[in-house]
């Protein structure tokens, strides 16, 4: 485990960083290029460990997948198409390539097991197994439904109704690639709405995909139509040196590149709503998502509770808004995060232990946290925080220990890998900028 000390800024942040490719994006590009007829480009793709784990697994199923140069090509197997893996997949960190790949095996008439590192094989698959298994997949999980798991596909599946009993676009999106090659309808029933990027790229894709309020239906046995994608930058990346921007006293930092799906843009409302400067510069569509450049001026911020209807639009981005909670003035709340309770780490708990330990107010709750902010003063920081192997956590402690007298220890560095590798250089970057 590389643990690393991040030292308190030294200065403003001052600068320009360009926010590496959607996650969640570059996932689906993978898989639908895997799943079309013909070579798909993408450019743009984020080259992190969650990603490859994507690449490797379409890949193992017959696609073919290169790099040459900037851009990735795929030349895909069709829908119904995929073959067995000779071996067990691996899917390291990534819950999102777990459950999507799990509703693309579903429907395949193919056996495949998956297998995860620590992290992912605490987390639940229940919720993926259940619809799929009323489409007919069956399934050998690990006791209450974690992996090592092994799936045996249906085909023909057959096309179900499901209505979400959790806000998650993992789940829609296994349910929604299920649908794909299961002739009839599909349809997912969200009662609240989470990251759209699976319809929208299905249907660029020439999937007929179709929204009548809460319902999302999807016509099987589609064909899918080669593209050319570009990827839009990450909001859950971009977050980080957002809430760095904001905390260091007298910084001024330009993010260019990022997603704005209104999807995925709930913290930079909440943000706003704190006091926080970010002007939405460049505003244009990329690979039809809405894309800005952000400039972010240091703020003085001031407490917030946040709206539980929000929580779906910024899920992942809880960890960093509770370091700006640390630094603003008064007493933020924040509810209805039950989820966070099992995303790579249980981010309530772990995020509730790393700020005490940095010297921060927390009040730990059954769905969420309060925080009593230092109204800008620094933290003392010190101590070693333990990541268990959360990017998000790593990165968000990385952004308090630059408004942390002792700086931050972090026990180990190495899972911003799976979603930004380049973060500790772009934060070093605006340091010297
Ligand atoms: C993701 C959905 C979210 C998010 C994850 C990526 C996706 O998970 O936390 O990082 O790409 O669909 P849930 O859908 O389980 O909330």
């Amino acid at each position: 485990m590389p643990s690393r000390t991040v030292q308190p800024a030294n200065g403003p942040l001052r600068g320009h960083i360009h926010v590496p490719g959607d996650k969640s994006i570059s996932h689906r590009a993978l898989m639908l290029g895997a799943m079309a007829v013909g070579e798909t480009v993408i450019e743009g793709l984020l080259e992190g460990e969650d990603v490859l784990a994507t690449a490797a697994a379409m890949r193992a199923m017959g696609a073919t997948i290169e790099r040459r140069g900037a851009t990735w090509h795929v030349w895909g197997v069709g829908v119904g198409g995929l073959l067995q893996p000779a071996t067990a997949l691996d899917m390291g960190n990534s819950g999102t390539s777990t459950r999507l790949l799990m509703g693309l095996v579903a429907s395949h008439p193919i056996t495949a097991t998956f297998v995860g590192d620590t992290s992912l094989s605490q987390r639940p698959m229940g919720r993926v197994i259940e619809p799929l298994s009323l489409m007919g997949t069956d399934f050998t999980a690990s006791p209450s439904g974690r992996l090592p798991l092994m799936v045996r596909g249906l085909c023909p599946a057959v096309p179900i109704e499901y209505r979400l009993p959790v806000a998650s676009a993992q789940v829609k999106s296994a349910v929604l690639l299920a649908g794909l090659n299961t002739p009839g309808i599909t349809r997912v029933i969200e009662p609240v709405a989470t990251r759209d990027h699976s319809e929208r790229m299905l249907a660029g894709f020439g999937a007929e995909v179709w929204r009548e309020g809460d319902v999302i239906s999807i016509r099987g046995e589609a064909e899918l139509k080669p593209q050319r994608i570009t990827v839009p930058g990450d909001p859950s990346s971009a977050a980080f040196a957002t809430v760095a921007a904001l905390i260091v006293p007298g910084s001024e930092v330009t993010i260019a590149n990022v997603g704005m799906n209104p999807t995925r843009a709930g913290l930079y409302d909440v943000l706003r709503s704190m006091g926080a400067s970010i002007a939405f510069g460049q505003q244009r569509s990329v690979g039809g998502e809405p894309v800005a450049d952000l400039v972010v001026s240091a703020s003085t911020l001031t407490a917030v509770k946040t709206d539980p209807t929000i929580v779906a639009s910024m899920v992942d981005e809880f960890p960093v808004l509770f370091v700006a909670a640390a630094f603003a003035r008064g007493r933020s709340v924040f509810r209805g995060l039950e989820e966070l309770r099992v995303k790579e780490s249980d981010r309530i708990a772990v995020m509730a232990a790393a700020l005490r330990a940095i010297g921060a107010r927390v009040e730990e709750l059954p769905d969420g946290l309060a925080i009593e902010g230092t109204g800008g003063e620094p933290l003392p920081g010190g101590g070693t925080i333990a990541t268990h192997l959360d990017h998000r956590i790593a990165m968000s402690l990385a952004v308090a220990a630059l408004n942390c007298r002792a700086g931050v220890a972090l026990d180990d560095d190495a899972p911003v890998a799976t979603s930004y590798p380049r973060f500790f250089a772009d934060i070093g970057a605006l340091h010297t900028a």
